[in-house]
């Protein structure tokens, strides 16, 4: 599956609708992000595609409310929550480089964009960049330069709790997924709150750069919830015979999120594609390689897990 990653258009002008014909052409879900740089609506508008949408939890309830509303009505298949961001974790090189939206120019900006003149050239002929699903509204969308560590620690609600599982569940009927869950006890309990599945991540390393890498978790959370909760495996996903251990570890998928965006900045839609093709050909040369005919014959014993 392919992450929810904010404003894509970053990498490339086609952004998100990118993203989501190439997941769409391969038959994969696609999670579009709150802080999506093209809206609920535009990716849902893309034929053929599973979209998820991916929600944060804003202070005001009414605006997740009426994107969760939004997603329903495009007949997105999923929710993903992700309960890891109750702050922004200190991203160094964001820092450094001062980053924040509209994207603002520095001389580290002008020497990358000298040294990149397709990715300058295409990014000064493209409409503004801005957070689409709230384009307009109080809460700000980009449109005035903000640090994304403000925006995030001012918009969204760090009280988080397992009360608004709940409430998810009962302002969405169709299945939800817990993203960011680190723990086998957290894995516990996100099954006894009914949810379908839980992607174990640590946000691609973005949030707590020590925390436990997802595919170490997945074994001892599969022991922990049996078939109660699915478990997809999200972080450092590179090549298909990582998908092909996360699964044999017990995920029922794997979710990738900087392969495709490296994809989509080098060559815009035609790389996601390609990245999309080197991961499904991995794997199949992997389950190849392994004996394996099917994903249900993947499985512990043909690792060694350290
Ligand atoms: C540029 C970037 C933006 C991201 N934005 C979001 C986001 O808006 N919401 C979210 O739940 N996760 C976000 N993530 C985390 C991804 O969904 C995913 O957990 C992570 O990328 C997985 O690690 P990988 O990049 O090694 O595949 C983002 C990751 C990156 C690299």
């Amino acid at each position: 599956m392919l992450a929810p990653t904010g404003f894509t258009r970053i990498a490339h002008p086609a952004g998100e609708l990118a993203v989501a014909r190439a997941a769409a052409r391969h038959g994969i879900p696609y999670a579009l992000s709150t802080l999506g740089t093209r809206s609920i609506e535009e990716v849902g508008a893309v034929d053929g595609g599973r979209h998820w949408f991916q929600v944060y939890f804003w202070r005001d309830r009414g605006l997740v409310r009426e994107m969760i509303e939004r997603a329903a009505a495009c007949e997105y298949e999923a929710l993903v929550l992700t309960v890891d961001t109750a702050v922004l974790g200190r991203r160094e090189r964001d820092v450094r480089r001062g980053f924040a939206l509209p994207p603002t120019l520095g001389p580290g900006t002008l020497l990358d964009g000298a040294i990149h003149p397709g990715w300058t050239w295409a990014f000064l002929r493209s409409e503004p960049i801005r957070f689409a699903n709230v384009a307009g509204r109080s809460v700000g969308d980009g449109a005035d330069p903000v640090a994304l560590s403000e925006y995030v620690n001012a918009q969204f609600d760090p009280d988080l709790s397992w009360a608004d599982v709940e409430w998810i569940r009962s302002v969405w009927d169709g299945p939800i997924v817990l993203k960011g869950i680190q723990t086998e006890a957290d894995a516990v309990l996100a099954a006894d709150a009914g949810v379908e599945a839980v992607a174990l991540s640590n946000h691609g390393g973005r949030q707590l750069d020590g925390a436990r890498p997802p595919v170490a978790l997945v074994a001892p959370v599969a022991d922990a919830v049996g078939d109660r909760v699915e478990i997809i495996c999200d972080g450092g996903i590179r090549r298909g015979s990582d998908v092909v251990k996360a699964v044999a570890l017990g995920a029922r998928a794997a979710m990738a999120g900087r392969a495709y965006l490296y994809g989509l900045g080098a060559a815009g839609e035609r790389g996601v594609d390609h990245v999309l093709d080197l991961l499904a050909s991995d794997v199949r040369r992997t389950m190849a390689l392994l004996g394996a005919r099917t994903c249900g014959e993947l499985d512990r014993s043909l690792l060694l897990v350290p």
